[in-house]
């Protein structure tokens, strides 16, 4: 197995962060990642795929197995619907073109979404109204302890909002190597009630779209407002929206009776982070290379040359700050690396 040594991470990650492996392998097969696991002289092993729902802190002190098994395949279809197995490697956005190419729909409203399939699971990537869980059908993923290859369901996975059974109890556990979704052929369950969506689509004048009119119309929305992690380093959200309670929700419509927010059960309102980090002032701030997107407060930014540790003590004075002005605590999305691969979070 080719192992490097003192690998510059910077373009393995969104972020862009210039932190460096100890090691480093190209992980091409589930065969090579069961055989790279064993590897006993390395006992700390750190699981890297498309390297955008993180943020590294420092240099790893690990074995960083790269995650690059590529693949689609047909497992089932009948005229109405296609179940495809997509192995872990495969770029996200890649795969929803494919399938849009193809006139299978379930995922337009997920595109751009950067990262790898492999990863979607974990938080159950989601975007205008659509996630993961929506079109999930199975994953297989090799238990680290034991080196077995297990399948969850869409049940095992236990999805949430940005959430899932591999952030909880599973964290560290299992290294997803394939996930199987289930598209349809015909009669696309077409979501465009997402108010950004349909004033896209209106704009072109679209009063009844194909999926592929939704796609260009959510990479549209996601050109204007996020930033392109080739362009600015970022990993997308960097917070979570706070969800509180009613009790909650009332003191703070009180106060504030035009944010905005969205009503999830009968005691729960989600609040976007977007509003309050942009009320509590930090909207486009920038503090050496470390910054708050210009367009979109939820998103920080690296100018070029920013440490993990600088945008990490940007989210916490933002953290502060929030919760200073609202008394609302919000928490981030990413995952924050430490140095032996481990979350911190
Ligand atoms: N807002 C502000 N200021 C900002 C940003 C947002 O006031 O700087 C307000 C907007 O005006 C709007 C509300 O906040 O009223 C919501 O904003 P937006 O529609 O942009 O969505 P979001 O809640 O900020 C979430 C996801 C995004 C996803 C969009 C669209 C999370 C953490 N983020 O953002 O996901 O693209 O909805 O579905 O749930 C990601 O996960 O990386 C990501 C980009």
């Amino acid at each position: 197995m080719d192992i490097q040594k003192e690998i510059s991470l910077k373009s393995y990650n969104t972020f862009g962060i210039d932190a460096k492996a100890r090691y480093f392998i190209e992980i091409n097969s589930a065969d090579e990642l069961w055989q790279a696991l064993q590897l006993e002289e390395y006992p700390e092993k750190f699981v890297l795929s498309g390297g955008s729902n993180m943020l590294i802190a420092g240099d790893i002190n690990a074995l960083v197995l790269h995650i690059n098994i590529k693949g689609i395949e047909v497992v089932k279809e009948d005229s109405d619907q296609v179940i495809l197995k997509i192995m872990a490697g495969e770029n996200w956005h890649t795969l929803v073109l494919w399938t849009l190419e193809k006139g299978y729909g379930g995922l337009e409203n997920m595109s751009l979404i950067p990262g790898n399939t492999g990863t979607a699971p974990i938080q159950n990537i989601g975007a205008y109204g659509v996630e993961l869980r929506d079109t999930f059908v199975s994953c297989e993923a090799i238990n680290v302890d034991d080196l077995t290859l297990r399948t969850f369901t869409k049940e095992d996975c236990r999805f949430g909002y940005r959430d899932s059974y591999f952030k909880n109890e599973g964290k560290g556990k299992y290294i997803i190597t394939s996930v199987t979704l289930q598209l349809t052929k015909r009669n696309h369950r077409r979501n465009t009630s997402y108010g950004a969506i349909e004033s896209e689509l209106e704009k072109k004048g679209i009063s009844d779209p194909k999926i592929k009119d939704i796609s260009n119309a959510v990479i549209a929305i996601r050109q204007s407002k996020l930033p392109d992690p080739k362009v600015l380093g970022n990993s997308g959200s960097f917070f979570k929206n706070p969800i509180i309670s009613e009790s909650e929700f009332h003191t703070f419509t009180k106060d504030h009776p035009n944010a905005p927010f969205y009503t999830i059960s009968a005691d729960s309102y989600k609040i976007p982070a977007g509003w309050l980090i942009e009320q509590a002032g930090y909207k486009g701030k920038r503090f050496g290379d470390a910054g708050i997107h210009k367009k979109q407060a939820l998103v920080l930014v690296n100018y070029g040359n920013a440490t993990g540790q600088e945008i990490i003590d940007l989210a916490w004075k933002i953290i502060e700050a929030v919760e200073k002005k609202f008394g609302i605590r919000i928490e981030p999305e990413v995952n924050i690396i430490g140095q032996n691969g481990n979350y911190d979070q």
